[in-house]
């Protein structure tokens, strides 16, 4: 027997947007596929929709999803499944219904996120469908439309295969036929959404002099007397490496976020940096690639730009230290120490390869050791009892590179007299770190540096690859690139400009802020600043403010290139997530006061639940708000502007913008961003309490028109403060608002896009990660971790608690004259 035509009212809903056409979707779209003839009729004045069996005593049921549950058991193509398979599908439906649902009221991308996740797990796309999927389905029928493919991949190849099925396709249909789904209508006096019908004129409305000031192209950067005038540099990086996570946020990414943020408060700011390429280290990965060392340096020197740049870190000038300048500069520095009496020179006893004619430095030779015996002591090192060695001590020394027994040798040296330097370089490290607020860590490797007494060290090497040293009988030998290394950044800012005293030798009138890994430490406030004091020139600019990290680990171990360990510039750019989330991850991850950790999970997290759900969240939602409701076009938000009930939020932001800028000052890079992200709360927070949506805009257009203007200025501002962090994102939101950069004010109020100004389209900021991406990630590039484990611990073992102070100044051995070791910490 036929069954007999049950009867429904729907509800006519204002949009796709709402409850009431979520309901009568699922209502249509199960009747299609389970095959039940209704009798449609509309219920404008309900929300739901009502079903009335006849065949069931006349059962009413208001619930969509219950209607759908149902269909699907008295439809003439019932779905018709039991035991396992109905629990899960229940469980499915349980799970819109508790949790998809409840999300989607608050951010449609967040809820994007979810469905994506159960649709990859929940194995849809039966036919005849499930109830849970039809369910699911018309939940996120509005939305889906704006799902990519490539960040919600499987809810987009779901959506696609079920609107072609003949079930969606006859429900839709009913559905618009059913609700008229139109444009909403004015209603109670409040403005009518103005429906755009010819391309939008981009009219800027905006508050005078708060542009952030951007140099003109090819135009230099100058000190400006009188001005605020900041150098800053980070940390040279070796050219002989590809950088890694940890590289890039210890130097190059920090002062990036401080030079961004200097520029956005409009002080006149040079951000320099460069590769430093001098070395031994240079020449034995030159001899391992087979060219010549110059030829390796231009390769390394352009992909470490390259990943920079990826990285959008935005050095003014970014050089190298194998040029004419570094030469000059640093002969001058050389002579005008020697003029001054703090160089001396000695012969200093060392190891000579006859066979391929040249020094050893102490790394380059083995041999028994002569406190235990172990035959494969290295020459300043014992791997197996620890102890720290004078090459020429070996017993049975042989040379690493061609096993030839090395003969002792003289070689003149020339060393600086740091010691005679010491009580300058004390008095001045004193003040600076007091004046400039050093970080801790840096203080105290400066402290102990002094506390055990300053020693001469030698500054010249055997080597060929190197800065000449200005002196005859100094043919063969170059300078030490510990010595020569932080010359670099005056000769980098001698390349870029020809005016680079105006820099380097302005006194006080320039601030120079320094970013380096703390293993960087010494040279910076001990080596360098004694040369400088030792030139009697006394107008150098010296160290104001030293920003030191400490290290970031992977996944609880080390970076390691060799065992394919870790996440190395390159890679981050395969993974196709933006630079904004990296930077955004690295900056909040910062190592300031101790080691972080590099994890995909939080990785993962920070970019779902941190910007995407809250500041992705705020600005997508108001722009698309504007966007949809007053074509874009900025209300006259000033009528209800006086709301007492906005100033606490008011207060609130500027309170964090006070902090904001304080950390910042300070070089408190990772407290500055968490504050931006406290301030993009209370923008959400802004629009939730003030119930931004249909009905306010329509009961009370004032008050709507008021929220936002309020929450479009406040977006103008989180672009500038999110700038020195992520300034891509920055970009994006004021193009979204069509604004150009706005400089970092010290208080904030809602002004600076006035009323008539024309906001641009919405686009999301951030996309959401599949938490499997995350752990196929680690996969990829956790390389052998055990293994790699394993190797460090035993490794640790052998060295020795001394071994394991050592600093990463190893890159150039000292020679035998100056073996020791310092504790960086
Ligand atoms: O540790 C390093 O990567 C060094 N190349 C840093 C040098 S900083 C400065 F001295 F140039
Ligand atoms: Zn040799």
């Amino acid at each position: 027997m036929a069954n007999p035509t049950l009867k429904v009212d729907i509800p006519v809903p204002a949009s796709k947007n709402s409850k009431a056409f979520t309901a009568a979707l699922k209502v249509c779209l199960a009747a299609a596929a389970f095959d039940v003839p209704l009798q449609y009729s509309t219920a404008p004045s309900q929300t739901h929709v009502t079903l009335e069996s006849p065949r069931d005593h006349h059962k009413q049921l208001i619930e969509a999803n219950a209607i759908v549950r149902y269909f699907s058991r008295i439809g003439a193509k019932p779905w018709g499944r039991a035991g396992e398979e109905a629990l899960k599908d229940y469980a499915l439906i349980e799970y819109e219904e508790s949790v998809l649902s409840s999300v989607l009221e608050k951010s449609a991308d967040e809820a994007l996120t979810l469905a994506e996740s159960v649709i990859a797990k929940a194995g849809l796309g039966t036919e005849p469908p499930s109830p849970a999927e039809i369910i699911i389905f018309s939940t996120i029928y509005d939305i889906a439309s704006t799902a990519k493919v490539d960040t919600h991949p499987a809810l987009s190849a779901w959506f696609a295969k079920v609107v072609k099925t003949t079930w969606a396709k006859e429900g839709i249909e009913k559905v618009a036929v059913s609700t008229s789904v139109k444009p909403i209508k004015k209603s109670k006096g409040g403005p009518a959404p103005v429906v755009e019908t010819a391309p939008r004129e981009m009219t800027q409305k905006l508050r005078e002099g708060i542009e952030m000031k951007v140099p003109k192209e090819g135009e230099k950067i100058l000190p400006i007397p009188g001005q605020k005038n900041i150098l800053i540099t980070s940390a040279l990086p070796y050219v002989n490496n590809v950088p890694h996570l940890g590289n890039i946020i210890g130097s190059v990414l920090s002062a990036d976020a401080y030079a961004r943020y200097c520029k956005a408060r409009n002080h006149n700011t040079l951000f320099i940096c460069g590769t430093d390429e001098y070395g031994t280290a240079t020449e034995t990965k030159a001899l391992e690639e087979g060219c010549t060392p110059q030829e390796l340096c231009d390769k390394y020197n352009i992909l470490h730009a390259g990943i920079y740049q990826w990285f959008d870190i935005g050095f003014d000038y970014f050089g190298r230290t194998t040029t004419e300048e570094q030469t000059a500069i640093a002969q001058d520095i050389f002579l005008n120490l020697k003029k001054h009496g703090f160089l001396a020179e000695e012969s200093v006893t060392q190891l000579y390869c006859e066979k391929h004619d040249g020094f050893l430095a102490d790394r380059f030779v083995e041999g028994t050791c002569p406190k235990c015996g172990y035959d494969d002591a290295r020459g300043d090192q014992c791997d197996k009892c620890g102890q720290l060695l004078d090459p020429a001590e070996l017993i049975n020394p042989r040379c690493k590179i061609d096993n030839h027994t090395p003969v002792l040798r003289d070689s003149l040296h020339t060393f600086l007299e740091l010691d005679k330097l010491q009580p300058e370089i004390e008095a001045w490290s004193k003040k600076a770190a007091e004046e400039g607020q050093w970080s801790k860590n840096g203080r105290i490797i400066t402290e102990s540096w002094l506390k055990e007494g300053l020693k001469r060290r030698c500054i010249t090497r055997d080597l060929k690859w190197g800065t000449p040293v200005p002196l005859p009988g100094y043919e063969k030998k170059v300078l030490y690139v510990w010595f020569d290394a932080c010359i670099g950044y005056v000769s980098i800012t001698a390349n870029y400009t020809k005016d680079w005293e105006k820099w380097w030798k302005a006194g006080s009138d320039v601030k120079l802020y320094q970013f380096m890994g703390k293993d960087n430490v010494p040279f910076h406030t001990v080596v360098f600043p004694g040369s400088q004091l030792g030139t009697r020139e006394g107008e150098w600019t010296m160290l104001h403010h030293l920003s030191t990290t400490e290290y970031l680990q992977y996944e609880g171990g080390k970076f390691s290139k060799s065992r394919g360990v870790g996440v190395f510039g390159n890679n981050a750019q395969d993974t196709g997530i933006p630079p904004s989330v990296w930077r955004y991850y690295l900056l909040s991850s910062r190592p300031e006061t101790g080691d972080t950790q590099f994890v995909w999970k939080d990785f993962v997290t920070k970019n779902n639940s941190e910007l995407l759900a809250n500041l992705g969240n705020f600005v997508n939602r108001l722009i698309k708000f504007v966007n949809a409701k007053y074509a874009g076009v900025i209300p006259d938000y000033t009528k209800s502007m006086a709301d007492p009930a906005f100033l606490p939020y008011k207060d609130a932001i500027n309170a964090l913008l006070l902090t904001f800028n304080e950390e910042m000052e300070n070089v408190h890079i990772r407290a500055g961003l968490e504050k931006v992200m406290l301030i993009s709360g209370e923008g959400n927070r802004f629009l939730q309490d003030n119930k931004l949506d249909n009905r306010l805009f329509n009961d009370h257009p004032e008050k709507a028109a008021a929220v936002v203007g309020y929450g479009l200025n406040l977006i103008y501002l989180l672009s500038s403060i999110v700038y020195p962090f992520m300034p891509a994102t920055a970009l994006s939101i004021c193009e979204q608002l069509n604004a150009p950069l706005r400089t970092i004010p010290d208080t904030w109020a809602p002004e600076d896009l006035l009323p008539g100004h024309v906001i641009g389209k919405a686009a999301y900021l951030f996309s959401n990660i599949d938490e499997k991406k995350g752990e196929e990630w680690r996969d990829k590039y956790g390389g052998k971790q055990e293994v790699a484990a394993a190797d460090d611990k035993k490794k640790e073992k052998k060295k020795g608690k001394k071994a394991a102070k050592q600093s990463k100044d190893k890159a150039e051995e000292p020679t035998t004259a100056e073996v020791e070791v310092r504790p960086t910490a």
